[in-house]
């Protein structure tokens, strides 16, 4: 964590200002210390180089794919996903007092951003085939409708393994960059990724919540999140989160899928076939009500209802793109 990004962050449950305490410093970055509101007094730490920003009551890790795992591993990806959409699974909450990251998940972490990580995924999945077919051509459009190019200040929401990050990191290594992310084993990937390929001098890793977002108000130029819409329960939060830390005439871009291009698109296309009828009745229930499904009439609404306006669509093929300006 580069000392500069406390102009930017803020304590995500009062936005009040983060003061930095007891760190360590390494090569010119925080590995260790925390961070403390000075106006709810809250505590939250810094963990090897990253900020973790989440509120006390969330564990800074993708809860749905991890506890799927579990399941899968012992019964299969179906009956992971039976369980998830029968309300079965349930993130852990921290406790209180406790460490908010096991010995483990450290671990994952340190390999995650190891060399030998991205050599070994990287032989699998070339950079440059992050995107293809019909999500090359979303992928070329949603960087001209976010209007990326000409913002100084960028938020990256629900960076994931940072494909988009990575790709306006390397394009774009003058802008100020951002990243958010809930699994911190993810950012150490994140950050593992950028020293690969010797990029993101600008970058900023934050684990933090969408719907919660550990910024001040009005900061960026542009927030964008490349298919966050689909992995983030409750998305239209995050529509609401990214207007309050957008500046005036900000523009904030999301891409989604609806339907069979959303089964395609996520690990549900694997299982899909041998679900019956009921099931699959069940499991697009579950995706609409935590709104991990949206129509792009909803998304449209959405950000109508929030502030933005300008708004554009770009939709092909149950595959879309809603970009809004925050009021002048
Ligand atoms: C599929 S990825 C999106 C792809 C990514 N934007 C990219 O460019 O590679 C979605 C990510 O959202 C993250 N996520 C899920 N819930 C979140 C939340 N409440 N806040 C922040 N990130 C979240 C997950 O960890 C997941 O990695």
């Amino acid at each position: 964590m580069k000392i500069s990004i406390l102009r930017y962050i803020a304590c995500p449950m009062c936005y009040g200002n983060l003061i930095l305490q007891d760190f360590r410093l390494e090569d010119n970055e925080v590995k260790e210390g925390a961070l403390v509101c000075r106006k709810c007094g809250q505590k939250y730490s810094i963990m090897r180089f990253l900020p973790i920003l989440t509120p006390p009551y969330i564990k800074p890790y993708d809860w749905i794919s991890v506890e799927i795992t579990k399941i899968k591993e012992k019964y299969g990806l179906k009956e992971g996903l039976l369980h998830l959409i029968e309300g079965k699974l349930k993130p852990i909450k921290p406790k209180p007092g406790g460490s908010l990251l096991s010995q483990e998940e450290l671990q994952e972490g340190e390999y995650r951003e190891s060399r030998e990580y991205w050599e070994r995924r990287l032989r699998k999945i070339k950079r440059e085939q992050i995107v293809s077919g019909d999500l090359e051509k979303i992928w070329n459009i949603f960087i001209v409708m976010s209007g990326i190019e000409s913002a100084k200040e960028i938020l990256d929401v629900g960076t994931g393994l940072g494909a988009m990050l990575t790709y306006i990191a390397d394009k774009w290594p003058e802008k100020g960059l951002f990243a958010l992310g809930i699994s911190y084993v993810n950012l150490k990937a994140v950050r593992g990724k950028l020293k690969y390929f010797k990029i993101g001098e600008n970058v900023h890793l934050v684990v933090g919540d969408a719907l919660n977002m550990p910024f001040k108000s009005n900061i960026f130029d542009v927030v964008e999140s490349w298919f966050g819409l689909g992995s983030i329960i409750e998305f239209k939060k995050v529509i609401r989160q990214a207007y309050r830390v957008l500046k005036r005439g900000g523009r904030f871009t999301v891409s989604g899928a609806w339907g069979e291009a959303y089964i395609n698109f996520s690990m549900l296309s694997k299982i899909i076939k041998s679900l019956a009828t009921q099931e699959y009745e069940k499991l697009i229930k579950f995706l609409r009500e935590k709104e991990l499904m949206l129509h792009v009439n909803e998304v449209t609404k959405t950000f109508k209802e929030v502030g933005f306006h300008d708004i554009e669509v770009f939709e092909e093929k149950n595959l879309y793109v809603v970009t809004g300006r925050k009021s002048v």
